[in-house]
């Protein structure tokens, strides 16, 4: 599948975030739980090079724990703080201003010989679209919310977000672009809905998801539309998927007028129930070192 991307104007926003980045101790990046490789930034590691990084599995809620987990102890091992969060229902947050303490740890103790006392630390949160931004500074910040006035050097519009004596935020998330030259990334962010549907062959999708979930969470399907969906003598691979959707389609009453399956509907029916949770909580890919069943 062919997934065409929105390069639009990642040069400028780059150029703002390097200015930004200058302003601050901490890097807050949201990435999602079910994809949290492909929902990064290939640049995030060099443009956020000497901060402290603090890695927020957001949307926890809909992974799984195992995963979550191995994940966890993968950015750990590459040297960045790791909190699992559900910034919708506010899980996990609690512990945020205790894993940003500990990962700014050396530059307030370097304050503290230098006689700076109480200076908060500056941080920004930043991911690529739809990964929950905008709804983790709602949740966090919250209505204790104060604005602090402009500071010389700050994009125009930014301001800062004073959280608590020690903690103040970059009022406007910083939006990357995720690896939009690895196909099998635009794939999970398919999956998962980040990217427009209308681009994309939903048929085709739903049949791709199919085929993942047979291989890695072989009863979500079962669980959901019935063992019979499996029943029948499927071809390999995409063939054999739409022979499911098709059963899918047969057994949730998608039906055209001749009474023959209406695919495109079964297909947007598998869509959604994966993105709302309803086939169970689901990782799309595992930490490189444990790649190794497909997952
Ligand atoms: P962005 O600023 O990074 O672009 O993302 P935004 O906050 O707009 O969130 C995108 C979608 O993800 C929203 O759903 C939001 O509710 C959902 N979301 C954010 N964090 C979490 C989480 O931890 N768990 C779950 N399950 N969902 C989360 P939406 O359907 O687009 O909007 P709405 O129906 O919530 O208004």
């Amino acid at each position: 599948m062919n997934i065409q991307w929105y390069p639009g104007h990642m040069t400028k926003a780059k150029r703002a975030m390097q200015e930004d980045i200058k302003l601050i101790d901490l890097i807050i990046e949201l990435v999602d739980a079910r994809v949290p490789l492909s929902s990064r930034n290939p640049d995030i590691d060099r443009l956020g090079q000497g901060k402290a990084r603090l890695i927020l599995l957001n949307k926890s809620d809909m992974a799984d724990e195992g995963c979550s987990s191995l994940w966890t102890a993968y950015f750990k091992s590459l040297g960045c703080h790791v909190v699992k969060v559900n910034s919708r229902t506010g899980a996990g947050l609690k512990q945020i201003n205790g894993a940003v303490q500990e990962a700014c740890r050396e530059k307030i103790e370097r304050d503290r010989r230098r006689g700076i006392l109480n200076r908060p630390v500056r941080a920004m949160v930043v991911g690529i679209p739809n990964v929950g931004k905008s709804t983790f500074i709602n949740a966090f910040a919250g209505k204790a919310c104060a604005k602090t006035g402009n500071k010389p050097g700050v994009t125009k519009g930014n301001q800062w977000i004073r959280l608590s004596k020690t903690l103040e935020l970059l009022d406007t998330p910083g939006i990357l672009w995720p690896r939009f030259e690895d196909q099998q990334v635009g794939l999970r962010l398919a999956f998962i809905g980040s990217i427009n549907d209308e681009i994309l062959q939903k048929e085709e999708l739903a049949a791709e998801l199919i085929l993942f979930l047979e291989h890695s969470y072989p009863g979500a399907l079962t669980g959901r539309y019935g063992d019979e969906i499996l029943a029948g003598e499927d071809g390999e691979g995409l063939k054999g998927a739409y022979s499911v959707l098709e059963r899918i389609a047969r057994v949730r009453g998608c039906l055209l007028k001749g009474s023959g399956p209406d695919i495109a509907k079964a297909a947007a029916l598998v869509l959604d129930d994966f993105r709302s949770g309803r086939l169970g909580r689901i990782t799309l890919e595992l930490p490189p070192e444990t790649e190794n069943d497909g997952k």
